[in-house]
């Protein structure tokens, strides 16, 4: 555990709360959870359950109802045909991907990820023993990655690699044509994909590009997704694995012996995210994103010294801050201890992370307007 750094959202916002309980107006622009509460049929069929007495263990990998819904949702949206059985469920998509490197990894295997990245993935490599090998997302190619400097990074150590798309911290999305080269490099090298899609339906314009929808991967392929960001369930701890055969009993093993199993109403009321009333709460929610990306990014272009790219998903801006000549660290703390604006700095997603800050736009017009104003005057203090 000393190799490991916690999730420096939880200590920014507990930080932020302080302050406030002290009287001081802060905007949280810091954590990473939608504003938006939980669809009502989710809710309602939460409470039902929970009357039904849905309150005991589940199946380790999941209630089969669930896991059919995933397999059903995914298999709708993609190329491929999901088995249900390959569909394991978790409290949270963090856990998922903590029960995946358990499970896959031993020590002194290399993982390379694209980074800056969300903190979990380097802290599970190195509580497993794995060595984390990071590949840098490039400003000036919308935040994707060179492959070719990816595959220098290969080496006979190499087990997995880890893409996230549509990404935290940045919003950048990997391009259909990056996903089939990733799949052909872990053909060759006879790699693991972790695709982490958590944003996958929180996206501005076309669809992004999905590892299932690759050929000839599903057999390498270890998917995460969960209900946290699309439904604005962060608090209800329940995401997803799709997992080939051969690994799903070793994964879930991992879950077996860490956590039992998700909580059991949870699940059923989760089955009620993949309805039409649902959907159309998704897509109100997504649009009003727009329209808070663009009065933000728009806002922060006009600060001088600050340079923001337009995300292209999630509800992340990155903006480069390298132009107000302070470390990022100094700058998160001094916005919000002198500007009221919580917000984290982009070495909370490692060290390529360095020139940037992280906000999150999960947050209402109004308050990102106010946001704005606050950083255009702290930056004249610099
Ligand atoms: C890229 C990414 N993956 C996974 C997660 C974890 O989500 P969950 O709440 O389902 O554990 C997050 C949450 O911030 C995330 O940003």
């Amino acid at each position: 555990m000393q190799g490991v750094t916690g999730e420096a959202a939880f200590q920014m916002l507990n930080r932020a709360n302080e302050l406030e309980r002290q009287g001081r107006s802060i905007i949280h622009m810091e954590i990473g959870e939608p504003d938006f509460d939980t669809p009502a049929p989710v809710v309602t069929a939460g409470i039902e359950w929970l009357k039904k007495g849905a309150t005991h263990y589940s199946a380790v990998p999941g209630i089969p109802e669930l896991r059919q819904a995933v397999a059903r949702h995914l298999s709708e949206q993609h190329s491929v045909s999901i088995d249900w059985k390959n569909v394991i469920v978790t409290p949270g998509a963090k856990m998922m991907i903590f029960s995946i490197i358990h499970s896959m990894v031993d020590p002194g295997d290399e993982i390379i990820f694209a980074a800056p990245a969300y903190p979990a993935y380097e802290a599970a490599i190195r509580m497993a023993g794995a060595i984390p090998v990071p590949v840098r997302l490039e400003e000036s190619k919308q935040f994707r990655f060179s492959l070719d400097e990816l595959a220098r990074k290969i080496t006979p150590q190499t087990k997995m690699i880890i893409v996230n798309s549509p990404q935290n911290p940045t919003g950048g999305v990997l391009k259909f044509e990056d996903l089939e080269r990733l799949g052909e490099l872990a053909r060759n090298h006879d790699l693991f994909i972790l695709s982490d899609e958590i944003y996958s339906e929180i996206c501005y314009g076309e669809r992004p590009a999905s590892m299932l929808d690759v050929p000839k991967i599903i057999d390498r392929l270890l998917l995460v997704n969960g209900f946290s960001k699309t439904y604005a369930m962060t608090g209800w701890r329940l995401g997803y694995g799709i997992v080939p055969s051969d690994t799903f009993s070793t994964i879930e093993l991992f879950v077996n012996n860490s956590v039992s199993s998700s909580a059991t109403f949870t699940q059923h009321a989760a089955v009620e995210a993949f309805t039409p009333e649902t959907s159309k709460a998704v897509n109100d929610m997504v649009r009003e994103f727009q329209k808070r990306r663009d009065v933000f990014v728009d806002g922060l272009n006009s600060i001088p010294g600050i340079r923001c790219q337009k995300p292209l998903g999630a509800f992340y801006l990155f903006p480069n801050i390298s132009g107000l000549g302070k470390q990022s660290v100094e700058i998160a703390e001094r916005l919000l201890n002198e500007g009221g604006v919580a917000a984290l700095p982009g070495t909370a997603f490692g060290g390529y992370g360095e020139g940037y800050m992280r906000f999150s736009f999960a947050n209402s017009l109004d308050n990102i307007e106010s946001a704005i104003e606050r950083i255009r005057h702290f930056v004249t203090t610099l």
